[in-house]
């Protein structure tokens, strides 16, 4: 279990020595996500929320947050919806929090509890289960909230639908639309897009710390850990993707999956699937910029999956309500990234509104 771990200035000491207990535990990988020091004071909601979108992007199962009373951290970090932060001070309130409310952040406060009982409480949190039963029902009801105020969000267990409202990506997805855009600007616009999404979905890589010399001084910096990624596009379309990625993040590896849809069943047909060696280590991004019946995506997933790939996620540019519930339904742990969720499809499986064939407006097929 990946646990994410962040304090701010007053309970950095509380944090090392929480971290030090965790890194003794096996099976659980805990991933210090600052502060670095106490001599400067710190903001806690900046902690607050880099943890939190961790554990909502599911970067990490859980998180730890730390600071003087442990008051602020939790407040801060349940604004993001997909944070669980149980404010607890007590075994007994730890032990509920996982329970009832399946919290998935713990906040402590470094000046009220002693460093003996913040380890007990954190024992007892991350040892203890969700109960389910009626508890689903009322959590439920708190993520169709969550829902209602964030309603490009989807949240589950499992998979998760994002869709990036970003002005720019906006701004281009609107261009691709119109049926007068030309394939030179199409093309670029696509690559354009997925450089955008991917922008948006790397923000919480790992990085580790490291030394650099710059022509005045020696200074701490930070560096990529270097988690290993795949894209895998879907031909044709997919291709118009990749290198709007690979500008971004040039050491992903890159397979390729032949799918077309047959136009009279809308089924699927594989022709060509090569994949990186080690697919089972790398996080893989599946690419189609159309997510229509879902059929394409959902197959590629499975090929992915078959040839031994574990955290596969979904990009595409235009999704249809349809494929978005196929995917979740056949693969539920994959999320699914998205530039616009449109309305519906129409008698030939095409999305509408849309922006027609996307694998013909790339090349210039029709
Ligand atoms: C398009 C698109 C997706 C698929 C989506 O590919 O690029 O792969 O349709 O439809 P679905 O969700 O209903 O399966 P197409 O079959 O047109 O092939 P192409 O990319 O070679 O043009
Ligand atoms: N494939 C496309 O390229 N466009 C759609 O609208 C549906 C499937």
């Amino acid at each position: 279990m990946k646990i994410a771990v962040g304090s701010d200035h007053a309970a950095y000491s509380l944090k090392k020595f929480l971290l030090e207990h965790l890194r003794q535990k096996s099976g659980i990988e805990a991933v210090d996500m600052g502060v670095d020091t106490d001599a400067v004071s710190c903001d806690y909601p900046d902690i607050a929320f880099r943890v939190g979108e961790a554990v909502a992007g599911r970067h990490a199962e859980k998180g730890l947050l730390l600071c003087g009373t442990g008051v602020g951290m939790s407040i801060a970090a349940n604004k993001i919806p997909g944070v669980y932060a149980a404010h607890c001070h007590d075994v007994e309130t730890a032990r509920f929090s996982r329970w009832h409310n399946n919290s998935n952040v713990l906040t402590m406060g470094a000046r009220i509890l002693s460093e003996e009982l913040a380890r007990e409480v954190l024992d007892v949190w991350l040892e203890t289960d969700f109960e389910g039963d009626r508890h689903i029902r009322r959590l439920s009801k708190i993520q169709d909230y969550e829902h209602k105020i964030c309603p490009s969000c989807t949240f589950s267990e499992k998979g998760k639908t994002v869709i990036f409202e970003h002005p720019l990506v906006q701004h281009k997805v609107s261009i691709i639309r119109d049926k007068n855009t030309s394939v030179k600007e199409f093309r670029e616009l696509v690559q354009e897009i997925a450089g955008l999404m991917v922008y948006e979905m790397t923000r919480n890589l790992p990085l580790v710390k490291i030394e650099v010399e710059t022509p005045l001084a020696k200074t701490e910096a930070y560096a990529l850990e270097g988690k290993k990624l795949a894209i895998v596009p879907v031909l044709r379309a997919g291709l118009g993707m990749v290198d709007g990625i690979l500008q971004l993040v040039p050491n992903a590896k890159v397979g390729h999956i032949g799918l077309y849809r047959d136009p009279e069943t809308l089924l699927p047909v594989e022709y060509y699937c090569k994949l990186p060696g080690d697919i089972s280590e790398r996080d893989i991004l599946v690419l189609d910029p159309m997510l229509a019946t879902g059929g394409s995506a959902a197959a590629a997933i499975s090929l992915v999956k078959a040839r031994g790939g574990k955290k596969v996620s979904l990009v595409c540019i235009i999704a249809a309500p349809e494929g978005v519930s196929k995917v979740h339904a056949e693969h539920p742990d994959v999320d699914i990234y998205a530039a616009a969720l449109d309305s519906h499809l129409n008698d030939h499986g095409y999305i509408v509104p849309g922006l027609g064939d996307a694998g013909d407006r790339l090349f210039g097929t029709k």
